[in-house]
């Protein structure tokens, strides 16, 4: 059945090796005069974001470096790039990072044309006026957030996670240059690039899901098959990092397109109340949630199981649906994804708290594809634990 759907999303896409040196000549297609550049530190401190802020400054623009964010930043971390922006006058805003860098850029530029603080804004459709254009160069291969409509916060006094979900959030131009993943650390690779299968999966099984977003699904899904393990086994394999930026930026147009499910619902409370890194939680999570779902919709599962991995032709779709879990189970555990939540070491008796949570992530609790209620997020959050 299609339902109805509307697409709208990321107006321009630049891929290749080195692409990010052509960063001065994109910003000046948006008339950029000041450009405010939200960077991580350690992408910064590695070196890959030079030839991009390079090609600024012999762009003869203005460039305000701003790299003063934590992983997974606070909302007041956006308000300071913000203002960052705003002595700068800056134009145009550029995030080199990860999804946390990318996410405070995305805000920053609604806060430079939208008065208010970035607390204010945590919701769905509070943004009211478009921010000034946004550039983004991904250095993980993992959160899409260069195509998505979001950028999240993690608020660890009220332990909460959340994001500034609206129209006015998706970056004018994603600029993906497999050479700013190389630095990469291996762990990162791993746990983001199952956060990128997840988004595809979620999305393929989503219940919001059109035409269009499983096709970017099942082609994601196929490039993370074929690439993750390469990128975690050997970081300068470019093929493997090129695969992966592709994988991840289909899985991120998929995710916009259809949403994602009860992993990202459940991850938010680890985050919220331990900090555990969106990928990692959602690492461990995945393939929890899907023997769960996978009775939901086993003929899904089974076109995911093709596309992950090369399963005989003779399998009924049963078997393939039960291979694809299989499969994710067997990546994980070759990319390093540790096996449950007690490798976490967080404290079990915060199962019911966290459920409560999780039922509280409205569009992902009502995406996913089996109804789930408090008591089975917590028995899933048991499974997970495994002891
Ligand atoms: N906007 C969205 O659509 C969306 C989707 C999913 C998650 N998120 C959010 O994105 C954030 C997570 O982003 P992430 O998983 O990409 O991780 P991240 O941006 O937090 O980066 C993880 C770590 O890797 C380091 N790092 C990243 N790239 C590097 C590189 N090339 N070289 C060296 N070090 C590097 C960072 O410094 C950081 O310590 C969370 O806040 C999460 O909630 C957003
Ligand atoms: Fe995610």
């Amino acid at each position: 059945m299609v339902t109805q759907f509307t697409l709208e999303g990321v107006r321009r896409t630049i891929f290749g090796q080195g692409c990010a040196s052509e960063l001065g000549a994109e910003a000046k297609l948006l008339g950029a005069k000041s450009v405010l550049v939200v960077v991580d530190p350690n992408v910064l401190e590695a070196g890959v974001a030079e030839p991009a802020l390079k090609s600024l400054e012999d762009a003869g623009l203005e460039t305000t470096v701003f790299s003063g964010l934590t992983r997974e930043p606070e909302p007041a971390e956006a308000d300071e790039a913000a203002q960052a922006g705003r002595g700068a006058m800056a134009d145009v805003v550029v995030g080199i990072g990860g999804g946390s860098a990318l996410d405070m850029a995305k805000a920053a530029s609604v806060l430079l044309t939208n008065p208010g603080k970035a607390v204010d804004y945590v919701g769905l459709d509070l943004v009211k006026e478009p921010g000034k254009p946004v550039i983004c160069l991904p250095t993980t291969a993992g959160t899409g957030s260069e195509v998505t409509f979001t950028a999240v916060f993690t608020r660890r006094s009220d332990k909460f996670k959340g994001g500034i979900n609206g129209r006015f959030l998706y970056p004018h131009t994603a600029m993906l240059d497999p050479l700013l993943t190389v630095t990469c650390p291996e762990y990162v690779t791993a746990t983001t690039g199952i956060d990128a299968l997840t988004h595809a999966m979620e999305a393929y099984t989503s219940l919001a899901a059109n035409p269009i977003s499983d096709n970017n699904a099942l082609i994601a899904i196929a490039l993370i098959g074929e690439n993750l393990r390469k990128a975690v086994a050997n970081g300068e394999n470019l093929e493997a990092r090129e695969g992966m930026l592709l994988g991840a930026y289909y899985a991120g147009l998929a995710l916009a397109q259809a949403g994602v499910g009860a992993v990202h619902a459940m991850a938010y409370p680890l985050g919220a109340f331990h900090d555990v890194p969106h990928g990692e939680a959602n690492a461990v999570l995945l393939p929890y949630v899907l023997e769960y779902n996978v009775m939901a919709c086993p003929d899904r599962f089974a076109d995911m199981g093709r596309a992950l991995a090369e399963l005989p032709d003779s399998m009924t779709e049963r078997e393939l649906a039960e291979a694809c879990v299989e499969e994710v189970y067997s990546l994980g555990s070759d990319v390093g994804i540790p096996p449950t939540l007690h490798e976490l070491k967080l404290p079990k008796d915060e199962i019911k708290a966290w459920a409560e949570k999780a039922m509280t992530v409205a569009r992902p609790i009502a995406n996913n594809p089996r109804k789930v209620t408090a008591e089975d997020l917590a028995s899933l959050y048991e499974d997970a634990f495994g002891v």
